[in-house]
Order: C-alpha cells, then structure tokens, then sequence
C-alpha cells in the first residue's frame, strides 16, 4: 500500500508573535492563548494535551491526556498510577507536554518535571468527577495491563454499578493527579511561507529567559 500525501499543504496567517508584546510571564501567555483558543473553537477540548515519558528502555512515550488545572505551581493531570505513564515518571520524572490547537495555528510545548498531587487535590478531583467516569476508574484499576477481552471490563463495570448505586466511591489509592512543574516553555505561532513565530521561555535561575527561535 502506498498513498501520497505530499499535497496536504495548508498556509498559515492567522496571527503573529512579537517577542516584544507578549508578556514576561509564560503562564500568562499560556493563560491568554488557552482562553483564545478556547473561545474559537466550537467544542473541542482545548485542554486535550500530549504527554511524553521515557519508559526502561530508553523510547519515548506519547499519549493524550487532559489538563485539569494550571497555576503558578504547575500544570494538573490526573491517571493511574499504575499505568505504564505513572511507572514511567516514577522512575523519571522529566516529562514533555504539548497542545496543538489547529483553529489558531498553535502549539505550545512544556518540559517539566512530574510529581504526584497532595491526596487532598486528587480527592477533591476525584469527588467532582460523574458517577459513571468514577466507576470507570475503578473498572480499570491495571491501567495499561493486558485484558482478554471488552466482555471483561463490561461485567466488572456493571457489577460496581449495582455494588456502589448507595455507596459513596472513595478515589482508589492507585488514580490521582501529577503536576508538571515547567522549566521550558515553547510557544509557535503558524506563519505565513513557513516563517512560524516560535518564542521560548527558559527557567534560569528562578526567572525566565525570552528568546525567539528559528523556525
Ligand atoms: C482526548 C483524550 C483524553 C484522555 N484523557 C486522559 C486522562 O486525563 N488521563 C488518563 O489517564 N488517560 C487519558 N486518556 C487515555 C490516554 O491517552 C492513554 O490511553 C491512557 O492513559 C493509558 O496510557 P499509558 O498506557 O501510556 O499509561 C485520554 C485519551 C484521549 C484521546
């Protein structure tokens, strides 16, 4: 099978980036495109981001997950911890994260480091979550194990539908939060003839560093 896809070519024009007008603060640039993008687009999750590990043997890990919470401190993602992702950052926590937002022509692309959320943040997530999404959680308490089949996970979902229909779930010890802690930023800006905007904000010596790189 062979398909040539080299005419999918799209230009980009939809804005610029001026290192010179955008703020100091990456969070708050973050903060200003996430709610542009948000406004733009018709549904579709803003908040949807690509999250890298690197596992035992050395091979990088991409997977989508959702942003829950940003602030000063970092940005908030919930999981299990016994998923291949959480075994990953417990043995290295440098992680990479990254949003595409197409309706804008953006990228945004976050290096941290990783660490699990207090108890209190993944309760009070865990408490707000739908019912179903809870028993979810506990259906696939082995995230990322190998399971024979759907029928499995069917049963398992409707023999806890009966079990807690009066019961209050507790968040199982093994599904919490991460925070990633940013000591890199990177903001791209799609430009028209391929010249794209990119501006990095780099962490040196607890104040971030400006600079625009080549596209
Ligand atoms: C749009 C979208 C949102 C997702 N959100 C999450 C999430 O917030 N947490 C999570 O653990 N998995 C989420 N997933 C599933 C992950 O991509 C992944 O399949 C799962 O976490 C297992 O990954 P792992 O085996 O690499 O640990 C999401 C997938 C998609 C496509």
């Amino acid at each position: 099978m062979k398909r040539d896809i080299s005419n999918f070519r799209k230009t980009y024009s939809k804005n610029i980036l001026n290192e010179e007008l955008v703020s100091d603060s990456p969070l708050i640039l973050f903060d200003e495109w996430f709610n542009e993008v948000h406004s733009s687009n018709d549904g579709s999750e803003t908040n949807a981001m690509t999250l890298s590990t690197i596992d035992d043997h050395g091979f990088p890990k991409n997977r989508v997950v959702l942003l829950k919470f940003y602030s000063d401190i970092g940005f908030i993602f919930f999981t299990n911890y016994n998923s291949n992702k959480s075994i990953s950052i417990l043995k290295n926590n440098k992680v990479c994260i990254s949003f595409f937002w197409e309706e804008l022509e953006r990228q945004v692309i976050i290096k941290g480091v990783a660490n699990k959320t207090s108890s209190k943040i993944s309760d009070d997530y865990f408490n707000s979550r739908p019912f179903g999404s809870k028993i979810g959680a506990l259906v696939s308490s082995n995230q990322s194990s190998v399971i024979s089949s759907r029928t499995v996970l069917e049963e398992k979902f409707n023999q806890l539908i009966t079990e807690f229909s009066e019961k209050k779930i507790t968040r199982p010890e093994n599904w919490g939060g991460f925070c990633v802690i940013p000591v890199e930023y990177e903001f791209w800006q799609g430009g028209d003839n391929r010249l794209h905007d990119r501006i990095r904000y780099s962490l040196i010596n607890n104040k971030w560093k400006k600079e625009r790189l080549s596209p």
